[in-house]
This record gives C-alpha cells, sequence and structure tokens, in this order.
C-alpha cells in the first residue's frame, strides 16, 4: 500500500514554497489512492523507445511521467529535468515527453551511449534503410577477421558468433551518420547480449554449460537485423508521439538534451557550465555493485565490440581492463574516492549507525562495504545538490536491499544524508514492483518487492 509521511512545512519566510507543498501533498495523495499509480502492471516494451537495450534495473516510463507530470501540475514552470545516475535514460525520455530540458550523467559508457540515442534532438530519417544496408554489408562480407581483442574471447563468444559480430562491426563503421552509427552500436549490444555465451538471466558474468553453448544455434546477423527493425518502430513511435504534441518541429526536438560521461561525485564542477537544474528524477544503485547489481560487468561484453571515440571523447578503454573495472570505479566501487570520513557519515546518518552497529560480524569486509558504498553515496549527494535550484525538488527511487536477512534502511538513510544537505523531505510513496528484473535471487535481493519514492524539496526556496 502507498503511504505519505508529511514532515513540517517550510519556514514561515516561505509561505509560498509551503502552499506549493501543501498542494503537491493532497495531489500525490489523491494519486495514491490507487495502490498501483505509481507500479503500473502494464508493460510497454516500446513505450519511448525503452527496451532497445536491456540495462539492470530499469525504472517504467509511464511511472516517471506520471510523477513529473504531477509535479507538474503544481509547479508548471518546471523546465528542466536532470539525473545523476541515468542509466538507459529512462527519466529524460519522460522529461521529453513535457518538453523539458533534459541532462544526464553516468559513470558506464554504454549508459552514456543508450541515453543519448534515446535523447537526441535530432535522428536519422532514414535509419530502417540504413538498417538494411548494414545488415547486407555485414551478410556480404566473407572476411574472419576478429574485431575484438578482448582477453578470454573465446570462452564468451564461439568461434563462428565472434566472426558475425566482427562483419556487423565493420559495417557498422561505414555508416557515416553519428546518431544511425551509435543507434545500430546500442542494437550491437543487444546482439551481443543475446548471442554470447554468458547468460541472460542474472546480471553476473556466468558462462552457459558446455553441452548447452554447443546446441545453440545462432546468427548474430538476422538477430541484429530483427532487432534493429524493432528499436526503429519504437523510435519512430514514440518521435510521432513527441511530434504530435508539438515538442519536436522540424525534425529536431524543441528542448536542450545532454548526456555526460562522468562521476555523479563530481558533477558540482563538471556540470558547472550548463546551470542549475529544476527537477531532478533518479534511482541510484542499490549498494556496492558487486553484492547487488553489477552494470559494468553486465556491459562489459557488449562494450568491447563498440568504437568508443563514438561514445564519447572522453571515453577511457582502460574502462575495459577487466571485468570489474567499471564496477571498481561506480560508487561503492574498491577504486572509492568519496571524501567522507566514517564518523561524519555516520554522524550524519544516525540511520546508518544503527543499522551498522547491529550488523553480523560475517563476512568480515560487511560493514567496510556498506560504508563505503555510503561514502561514495554521500559524496555524490553533496555534489549534486550543488547543480540544484535552490526550491527545485528531487524524486529519489530507491530500494532498500537486505543484507544477512535484514533490511537496509536506505530510505531512511537518504532522508538523513539530504537533510543534512538543506534539503527537506516531502513525503515518501511506496511503489510495488511488477516487473523491474531485479538482481539474482538472493539473500540480498530476494525480499525486495517494493521500492520508495521520496519527494523532496533543494535548500531554501
Ligand atoms: C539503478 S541504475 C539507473 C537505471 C535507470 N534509472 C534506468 O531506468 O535505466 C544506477 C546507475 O548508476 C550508475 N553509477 C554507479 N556509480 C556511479 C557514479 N559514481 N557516477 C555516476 N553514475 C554511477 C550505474 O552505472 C547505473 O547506470
Amino acid at each position: 500500500m502507498t503511504h505519505l509521511v508529511q514532515r513540517d512545512c517550510a519556514a514561515p519566510s516561505s509561505l509560498n514554497a509551503c502552499d506549493i507543498e501543501i498542494k503537491l501533498l493532497k495531489v500525490l495523495e489523491a494519486k495514491s489512492s490507487d495502490p498501483d499509480f505509481w507500479s503500473s502492471k502494464e508493460r510497454d516494451r516500446s513505450d519511448s523507445a525503452h527496451c532497445i537495450f536491456q540495462y539492470p534495473a530499469m525504472m517504467v516510463p509511464i511511472v516517471q511521467r506520471r510523477l513529473l507530470g504531477t509535479m507538474m501540475e503544481v509547479r508548471p514552470d518546471i523546465h528542466s529535468v536532470y539525473d545523476p545516475f541515468v542509466g538507459s535514460g529512462t527519466s529524460l525520455v519522460s522529461g521529453m515527453h513535457y518538453g523539458m530540458d533534459v541532462y544526464g550523467n553516468d559513470i558506464n559508457p554504454l549508459a552514456v551511449l543508450i541515453s543519448r540515442v534515446r535523447t537526441a534532438p535530432t535522428v536519422n530519417s532514414s535509419v530502417d534503410a540504413v538498417i538494411e544496408q548494414i545488415s547486407d554489408l555485414a551478410k556480404a562480407d566473407r572476411r574472419q577477421t576478429i574485431e575484438t581483442s578482448m582477453e578470454n574471447r573465446e570462452k564468451w563468444f564461439k568461434h563462428d558468433i565472434a566472426i558475425e559480430l566482427s562483419r556487423l562491426r565493420r559495417a557498422i563503421r561505414n555508416c557515416t551518420d553519428l546518431w544511425a552509427r551509435q543507434f545500430l552500436w546500442v542494437t550491437l549490444a543487444e546482439t551481443v547480449r543475446l548471442t554470447s555465451n554468458d547468460r541472460t538471466s542474472t546480471y553476473k558474468m556466468h558462462a552457459r554449460p558446455a553441452d548447452e553453448i554447443l546446441k545453440r544455434k545462432q546468427s548474430p546477423i538476422l538477430v541484429f537485423r530483427a532487432l534493429a527493425r524493432e528499436n526503429a518502430s519504437s523510435f519512430s513511435t514514440f518521435r510521432r508521439k513527441l511530434t504530435d504534441s508539438n515538442w519536436i518541429k522540424s525534425a529536431k526536438y524543441v528542448g536542450q538534451s545532454d548526456i555526460r560521461l562522468g562521476d555523479a561525485r563530481q558533477v558540482a564542477n563538471s556540470l558547472a557550465d550548463v546551470g542549475t537544474f529544476d527537477v531532478l528524477m533518479t534511482s541510484p544503485p542499490y549498494g556496492d555493485n558487486l553484492t547487488t547489481v553489477p552494470y559494468g560487468q553486465h556491459s562489459y561484453l557488449p562494450l568491447n565490440w563498440i568504437d568508443f571515440q563514438d561514445i564519447d571523447a572522453t571515453a577511457d578503454i582502460a574502462m575495459l581492463r577487466t571485468t570489474q573495472e567499471i564496477d571498481r570505479r561506480s560508487l561503492g566501487g574498491t577504486y572509492s574516492n568519496g571524501a567522507w570520513e566514517e564518523t561524519k557519515l555516520l554522524d550524519a546518518s544516525p540511520q546508518l549507525k544503527q543499522y551498522a552497529d547491529r550488523l553480523p560480524t560475517k563476512p568480515e569486509d560487511g560493514r567496510t562495504r556498506l560504508l563505503r558504498f555510503y561514502r561514495d553515496f554521500a559524496a555524490s549527494l553533496d555534489s549534486i545538490v550543488g547543480v540544484m535550484k535552490p526550491g527545485g525538488y528531487m524524486i529519489w527511487t530507491v530500494g532498500n536491499r537486505s543484507i544477512a536477512g535484514r533490511q537496509v534502511p536506505t530510505d531512511l538513510v537518504l532522508s538523513e544524508l539530504l537533510q543534512g544537505l538543506d534539503s527537506k523531505v516531502i513525503t515518501t510513496l511506496t511503489r510495488r514492483i511488477h516487473h523491474k528484473r531485479m538482481p539474482d535471487r538472493n539473500a540480498n535481493s530476494a525480499t525486495m518487492r517494493e521500492e520508495k519514492i521520496l519527494v523532496v524539496r533543494t535548500g531554501r526556496p
């Protein structure tokens, strides 16, 4: 069931903000009377080109649209939406349905590529013809050269699969339009996911049994062509909707869109040229990537077949040094550069302290891993709050994962950390999870069947 937690309204000097909050609470409460309003049982794979790649833990477009739409009912002056953990770009495409300027960043190059493709202001109108040309080119290619230098290739790709993926990679390089090439790279990424020896049932890399690999008969070129056609069709539906709403004029999206490759802990510097944002809408990682969702590992095989310079000029190929490097550089990774001291962190969040103090002593590094994640998360909040407009709003969707059978109160920890940064939690909604692909069904995640949505006002109005 959805429930609202109302906190004190703002100081007397901010009556206007107080009125808005009361109105916002009323509207949220009215909508929450339908227990599925924030959950949505309907599942439309093609909504806003949602399924061009099966990215882990994607939000649901219609739910994010409802959240933004509700916000706009009370604050029609909102123009920009920002996602510091952009993933596959669900929040930003939702913002495009309202003609907003959309901004995002992610540490994972694959996430940046997918989000750039989905939120591009202009797209190649002849993409259908491009798909046929590129697929035909790959089919006509007879070369045997393998176009990836990844270690352990034979473990992850059968020889005939690697040959066809190489032909596709060479063919895509012939496409002269950058957006079309990026679209084709995303399609190739999904083709790699479906045709490699990696199991598709989990996000951690795990090869299928040898007999199963032997039995599998697939043609990456055929898979690619079918996926590309499907992706192009969902794109054209999405763009048509934006055109019907007048958010696309003369084939160009009316707002700004800017997706950057970068660490959420550094956005106060890296986004300084853009200005501040009206609304943040995001879902951060659940915890450290190795024990929750390894976004980097899930992206490792596809990224080994994509030309990095087509993703971003700063994309660093050293990200593929090992299967774990992207996760190592992500929140909670061992590359940690969260500047927060443990005592400062635990003072800022008594909920976290209480939870950490009761953690079992085994595994020995359990406490270290938990606090390393929250140190990094707290450092990213510092930076993120700095790019928000004072009096702007933040919508955080978080999952309360469990460690050793006890739920980490992520929503409460996040509330405390944000309050320490002069922000105010207006309300917390609960959403049931109907469809989201969750981490492996292990002790950490088996209990995650709902998420919390924190609606927050930033700084002083
Ligand atoms: C829950 S996912 C976001 C999914 C997204 N909401 C969607 O619908 O696809 C969290 C994202 O945080 C990213 N991430 C992890 N550490 C990061 C960091 N330090 N800076 C920026 N992004 C990071 C991961 O790469 C991942 O894409």
